[in-house]
């Protein structure tokens, strides 16, 4: 094991998941014995910010209900027009206070974005009444605005924002702790986009010439290192719903963390598609019908490349394999293109499966979360892809199931099957936070 912890220690702080990997993923790596790993985590004084998410349903918007993927830029095509026309959205709600006093501002927590854009035009928004209760950024009324300093205007999928940037006080997370010089997008303008967004993908490191809040969180030295866990937990409640920045919550999980390195490489994203999100390939797709075994969708080679999405209500996928899902599931497409299923079939005990690092890994999501409850009616968490070359997006359909880790520092984004068990299991992640993830924190449940 030392030789194994000396070989981890040096390689992983230079980004190369990718050379030693494979070698490692078939082994045992098992510490000698839990208890006595966990010392020096705890010994550092160092802090993690947690911030409770709610999760809210919003109405006539298209499944994915935060698709900015080119701010600060104008974009020439529509990243992810869906195919859905007007339904309904889920979306995991984080709440900041910007400016001096606080004003207490709801947005949606996207880890498929970067900036942090308030006050969407309301009376042009998908959903009016839900876009007003998300709280509004009066510039004028904080004492610590500074402003404005350069605009921005983005065609986000349906919608389209352009605004000015300024920079204020913004307070995160339960202890609301002040990060100072925030960058805020404060919207002028706006169609369709119907809540902030607090983006939460790379910033500084790739894709801002600003620091994001993430980075602040850093800077301010709140937190050690640029990496986030996020437990949206069960749709209709019943566990808690957060994000760690910072650290992780080892009673939200069992076992190890399985490491999905990002891919493309950041510098290969950058150059093909201008930005750097956090992409991984996912290896099977299955589905495992109520009292049936599991059947494969994928052939044994299978490899795709999905971006990891929690401003996306569904997961979207190729056609063949959504039609296979929704055939196992007896849905139907209606008008607007989304597959509805009855509600009862949440109760069902089956799943859809989906697997990263060639079967190290399956996360399967029981069909109560796979399956998106409006309270009027339910629909299957997935829907197809326009174009055979667009982007595939796992989305909140998947995250429920899912304890995630997004990290910065080591290019990964770390997975375990999401399963809670209480409170009191959060450990903060040092700068030796490739080596703690792969050997010492390890879940509790
Ligand atoms: C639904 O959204 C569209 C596009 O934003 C808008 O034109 C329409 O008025 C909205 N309908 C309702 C009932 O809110
Ligand atoms: C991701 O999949 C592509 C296509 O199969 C493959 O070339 C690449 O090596 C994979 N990357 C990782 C990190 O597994």
């Amino acid at each position: 094991m030392a030789l194994l912890s000396l070989v981890l220690l040096s390689l992983l702080p230079c980004l190369c998941l990718s050379n030693f990997l494979p070698d490692l993923l078939g082994t045992d790596r098992r510490p000698p014995g839990d208890g006595s790993t966990s010392e020096h985590l705890e010994n550092a004084g160092l802090k993690h910010i947690r911030a409770a998410l709610q999760s809210r349903k919003v109405h006539n918007v298209t499944g994915s209900v935060a698709p900015p993927r080119k701010w600060n830029k104008i974009a020439d095509r529509s990243s992810r027009d869906p195919l859905a026309s007007y339904g309904a959205g889920i979306v995991y709600i984080m709440q900041l206070n910007i400016g001096t006093p606080g004003q207490r501002i709801s947005l949606i927590l996207d880890t498929g974005s970067y900036a942090l854009l308030v006050n969407p035009d309301c009376n042009q928004a998908a959903d009016p009444n839900a876009c007003r209760t998300y709280g509004y950024y009066d510039t004028e009324q904080s004492s610590t605005a500074q402003g404005p300093d350069g605009w921005f205007s983005g065609q986000f999928g349906t919608g389209f924002m352009q605004g000015v940037w300024y920079n204020d006080m913004v307070y995160v997370g339960q202890d609301y702790l002040p990060l100072p010089n925030s960058r805020v997008g404060v919207s002028q303008l706006s169609e369709y986009i119907w809540a902030g967004v607090l983006g939460v993908s790379y910033g500084r490191a790739w894709n801002t010439g600003y620091q994001t809040i993430l980075d602040l969180l850093v800077k301010e030295q709140y937190i050690e290192v640029p990496i986030f866990s996020l437990g949206v937990g069960y749709q209709g409640g019943g566990s808690p719903s957060d994000i760690i920045f910072g650290g992780v919550d080892r009673k939200k999980f069992r076992g190890y963390l399985e490491p999905l390195e990002i891919y493309p490489y950041p510098e290969d994203q950058m150059a093909h598609y201008g930005q750097v999100g956090y992409r991984v390939n996912m290896t099977s797709l299955g589905i495992t019908p109520p009292g049936q075994n599991e059947v494969i969708l994928t052939d044994d080679r299978f490899e795709r490349n999905v971006l990891i999405d929690s401003g996306s209500t569904y997961t979207y996928l190729a056609a063949d394999l959504v039609i296979a899902i929704a055939e196992a599931l007896h849905a139907t497409l209606d008008d607007n293109g989304v597959y509805r299923v009855p509600c009862e079939s949440r109760n069902l005990d089956g799943s859809v499966n989906f697997g990263f690092n060639f079967w190290n890994i399956v996360i399967r999501v029981n069909y109560a979360d796979f399956i998106v409850d409006f309270d009027s009616y339910c629909a299957l968490g997935v829907q197809s892809l326009d174009e055979p070359d667009d982007t595939w997006v796992l989305g909140t359909s998947f995250i429920r199931a899912a304890y995630l880790v997004f990290d910065q520092l080591n290019n990964a984004v770390w997975v375990a099957q999401y399963l809670p068990c209480g409170e009191g299991g959060i450990t903060d992640l040092t700068l030796d936070a490739g080596r703690e993830l792969w050997l010492e924190v390890t879940g509790l449940c």
